[in-house]
């Protein structure tokens, strides 16, 4: 049983800087690197280095990027025969600032994920037919994630859903989500609750609940994770390591929490991994570069 990645494939521009600039102001960095990047290609790595087959479906642009993108993926192990070579867009980009105690800022130009069309949701039902989960982000046009999300629910395949970047969701689209998993900027977007702390994702988790997702996970970064469903809640606690940069921590949490679920893993399981992955993820620089190995969680998760 396999995941299937519905999402963008970035190559990350990244500057480090000591502090994020401000609006008109010009920063000196102190070192820019490129890597491998985009929501749901990292979900994929992560998922792939964790065990599960991987199937990913996008696009990049038939250019440099795109062929390293591709052969990147394909190094971790990530079935790309879902990832096609566009002619008439660029690759996806995102150009990061990571100051020095880790925080972001992500500006994304699309690039080839916006070319994405119904021929991709072809490639997208062929892979859905013996898988287990399905992961979503919203770097790619929004009306092709409902119809992913409505393919899979066909196929009987868990739909999670990150709503990164934020933006308004159609209606039907909450139906079709089993798990919905914002941090705490998204949820305050999607709800209009400035989600701070437990107490307040717990007041945004609801409102979710009542738009129709089956289960809501309010990733609130260093200070662990609120999870609810109509029927339960719990809180998951932080794993405490020494963090050096936050990108893509949230995309090492929702793989995680689909290989553990597409593995039979119950559901306080599946979330101590995912929070689990998520802090490994911000102890090392990059995006895909950073997510963990299976060995690396496992000694995490007995420490
Ligand atoms: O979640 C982190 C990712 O967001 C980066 O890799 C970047 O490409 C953007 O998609």
């Amino acid at each position: 049983m396999s995941v299937v990645v519905f999402g963008s494939v970035n190559m990350d521009l990244v500057v480090e800087v000591q502090r994020l600039p401000l609006a008109g102001e010009t920063l000196l960095g102190q070192n820019f690197f490129t890597a491998p990047g985009g929501k749901g290609a990292n979900q994929a790595v992560a998922a792939a280095r964790l065990g599960s087959h991987t199937r990913m479906v996008g696009r990049v642009g038939q250019d440099v990027f795109g062929t390293t993108l591709r052969d990147s993926l394909a190094t971790d192990g990530v079935d790309i025969g879902g990832v096609e070579q566009d002619r008439s867009a660029p690759s996806g980009i995102a150009a990061i600032a990571v100051d020095a105690a880790g925080q972001n800022t992500i500006v994304v130009v699309p690039g080839a994920n916006g070319t994405l069309d119904e021929t991709d949701l072809v490639r997208l039902e062929d892979a859905l037919v013996d898988a287990r989960v399905l992961l979503l982000q919203l770097e790619i046009p929004v009306p092709l994630v409902t119809a992913a999300a409505r393919a899979a629910r066909r196929h009987n395949v868990t739909v999670i859903l990150d709503p990164a970047p934020a933006q308004p969701l159609p209606p039907e689209l909450y139906a079709l989500v089993n798990i919905l998993t914002p941090n705490q900027s998204e949820a305050s977007t999607l709800t209009g609750i400035p989600v701070r702390d437990r107490e307040t994702a717990a007041r945004a988790a609801a409102i979710l609940l009542e738009h129709g997702v089956r289960s809501v996970i309010v990733k609130l970064g260093a200070d662990g994770a609120y999870w609810a469903t109509a029927a339960d809640a719990g809180w998951v606690p932080p794993f405490s390591v020494a963090a050096i940069d936050t990108v893509a921590a949230g995309d090492a949490f929702n793989g995680a929490l689909a290989t553990a679920l597409a593995s039979g893993r119950v559901w306080n399981e599946a979330l101590r991994w995912a929070a689990a992955a998520g802090a490994l993820a911000t102890t090392k620089p990059g995006a895909q570069a950073a997510m963990p190995r299976l060995d690396e969680l496992e000694v995490l998760l007995s420490s």
